[in-house]
């Protein structure tokens, strides 16, 4: 989703812009800009990758000091040159994340102004609306302009009266980066980190003012100074680098072994579960996410229900935020977001806090949105995650879920120690899985010109269908569905003939018998059948074309062994098609917009 990089400082701006929008590109989007100020403001835009931006010759003549840029995942307007940021006016600079959801109205006051729009876009409303307002002070004019809009705004802006940057907060996260003499700012913070590791994370509300000087933040509706804590990102650089791996995902999808020790590590221990989470009370677990997380949220439902008997809801963020659910102080809402950004699950969280219930978030990026806004917190800590499709958050998702189970079985008196051991032997476990991955790709050589694809488990491996089933078609563009295996005769059986391959998640379980009889019900129709288990049977054997084994976990957590074939099924399907593996046609790794 849309990107903001600025600088400001005695380089050159223009190669940290572009540098700056490489490292947001992981994030999703369709063009591409930079406002560079030097005498003038100069700018530059194009639709489009990063890489077509930085070959225009305009682009290398670009001189100045202080500068912002823009990657924009378009929502007004086709993603088209003239849509792309920045957008201008006669004395102003902006780009901006987010969505001014009252800018039609805007737009026709302005133009009755004498305002001429440019652009079909939403963002292009601010650079005038800061115009019309200005008497002089910019930082005023922003918050006055703000005060206006309606929707959520990440804003920055250059005016060409002073060498400054205005920065602003609402409803969309920005980052400023303090480096010795040179300040930076971005929508995010792996941007930020090439340059400095000390940050300041601005709140809902506040404003910045960056000039050669340094800075000052006000909280835009009191005008009041505030004086924000500098904070530490504890990332490096090479977290955020392919090391090696041709696509960020591969690397993902490797370093999960890793990631999964790492959501665990002190968190079990001779005493017990470790974890800041008071779960005192609590007589209902909501569930509240979107895509992956949404599937590993289904996946906790299993598990806390199994193992702690409490009853749990799990509900698409969009779907809670608007359906006014029925909540109480004795629920504890529980908000799962790889990002800590997403629009729907961050109003989500809103909503319970407002009526009084307890939260909890299950996140990966530390300072983001929902990381702060939360009662109390459970992090992923499984590195930042590039890829646009999610898979080591995934799996870390799951692990802290796991966690949270048997946290409340533990409370409850129920023994812990057969799950704990569990849990701690699954990035062994993972590990040897990793070691499928040749195979799998000379699998996915079979499977490159399919135009559907089915996905069957039970249990917990049915979320787990359901996510096999998006890593694919998400960066293969291959239609595919999951379901629960039972389902499959009320309904998609009518599907079933050698065009329609289906991929049973059949690890051995207490369902492992009814799984086998549903391949007996796609075999005899003609489907083709691959087959992921923990052991190989005669059965099995004569039912499926294609047999993958993984190591034999528990009922509960085989689920994150499982997810590893299918996560590295769907990467070599898309990387043989020769499709942008890490950046998808259409998507945005932070949805920051609902
Ligand atoms: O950052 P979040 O976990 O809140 O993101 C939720 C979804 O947008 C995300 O999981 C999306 O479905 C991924 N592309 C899945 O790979």
């Amino acid at each position: 989703m849309c990107g903001i990089f600025g600088y400001i400082g005695s380089q050159q701006a223009c190669p940290l812009l572009i540098q700056g929008l490489e490292r947001l590109e992981y994030r999703g989007y369709d063009s591409a800009g930079v406002c560079v100020k030097d005498i003038d403001l100069q700018v530059v835009k194009q639709e489009g990758r990063v890489g077509d931006l930085k070959q225009l010759p305009s682009v290398s003549k670009l001189k100045g000091t202080l500068g912002i840029a823009h990657t924009r995942w378009a929502t007004h307007g086709a993603p088209v040159k003239k849509n792309a940021h920045p957008h201008l006016s006669k004395s102003f600079a902006i780009v901006h994340n987010g969505i001014v959801e009252n800018h039609g109205t805007l737009r026709l006051m302005l133009e009755q102004e004498g305002f001429e729009f440019v652009s079909d876009t939403d963002s292009e409303v601010l650079a005038h609306l800061i115009e019309h307002v200005y008497a002089g002070d910019v930082v005023s004019a922003v918050s006055q302009a703000l005060s206006l809009v309606e929707g959520a705004v990440g804003l920055a802006v250059l005016s060409q009266e002073y060498d400054s940057i205005v920065v602003a907060r609402r409803g969309s996260p920005m980052i400023i980066g303090v480096g010795k003499d040179e300040l930076f700012i971005s929508s995010d913070a792996a941007a930020v980190l090439p340059h400095t590791r000390s940050v300041v994370y601005l709140k809902e509300g506040q404003i910045a003012l960056l000039s050669r000087s340094g800075y000052e933040v006000v909280d835009a509706s009191s005008g009041v100074s505030v004086h924000p804590e500098v904070e530490r990102i504890s990332w490096t650089l090479e977290h955020i680098e392919k090391g090696g791996y041709p696509h960020f995902m591969l690397k993902e999808i490797f370093e999960q072994p890793r990631t999964i020790a790492e959501a665990l590590r002190g968190r079990l221990t001779d005493k017990g579960v470790q974890l800041s989470v008071d779960v005192s009370g609590v007589e209902r677990i909501v569930i509240v996410a979107c895509g992956t997380s949404w599937h590993s949220g289904l996946i906790g439902k299993y598990l806390i229900e199994r193992l702690a008997r409490v009853p749990v809801e799990v509900d698409y963020a969009s779907e809670f935020r608007y359906r006014e659910p029925v909540l109480s102080p004795k629920d504890l809402v529980v908000v799962i977001s790889q990002s800590g950004e997403t629009a729907d699950t961050l109003a989500a969280l809103r909503l319970a806090k407002r009526v009084g219930a307890k939260t909890l978030g299950l996140v990966n990026v530390v300072g983001s949105t929902i990381a702060r806004e939360v009662d109390s917190g459970i992090f992923l800590r499984a590195g930042p995650e590039i890829g646009v499709a999610s898979t080591k958050a995934f799996t870390s998702q799951v692990a802290c879920l796991s966690l949270l189970a048997l946290k409340l079985r533990e409370d409850k008196g129920m023994p812990i120690a057969r799950f704990a051991a569990e849990l701690l032997s699954l990035p062994e476990k993972v590990s040897s899985v990793l070691e499928l991955s040749e195979s799998i790709k000379k699998l996915a050589e079979e499977f490159v010109s399919e135009k559907n694809f089915l996905y069957l488990g039970r249990g917990t491996n049915f979320p787990l269908a359901l996510e096999g089933a998006l890593k694919l078609k998400e960066i293969s563009y291959i239609h595919a569905e999951g379901y629960p295996a039972a389902e499959m005769k009320h309904g998609p059986i009518a599907l079933i003939d050698e065009h329609m391959p289906v991929f049973f998640i059949a690890t051995k379980d207490s369902s492992y018998e009814k799984v086998v009889s549903n391949m007996q019900e796609v075999r005899s129709r003609g489907g083709r059948i691959v087959a992921l288990v923990s052991s190989v049977d005669a059965e099995v054997s004569k039912l499926a074309d294609h047999i993958i084994v993984v190591p034999y976990a528990s009922e509960e957590l085989s689920v994150v062994v499982n997810a590893i074939p299918l996560q590295l099924f769907a990467y070599h399907v898309a990387n043989l098609k020769g499709l942008d593996v890490d950046k998808p046609r259409n998507l945005a790794k932070s949805v920051t917009v609902e």
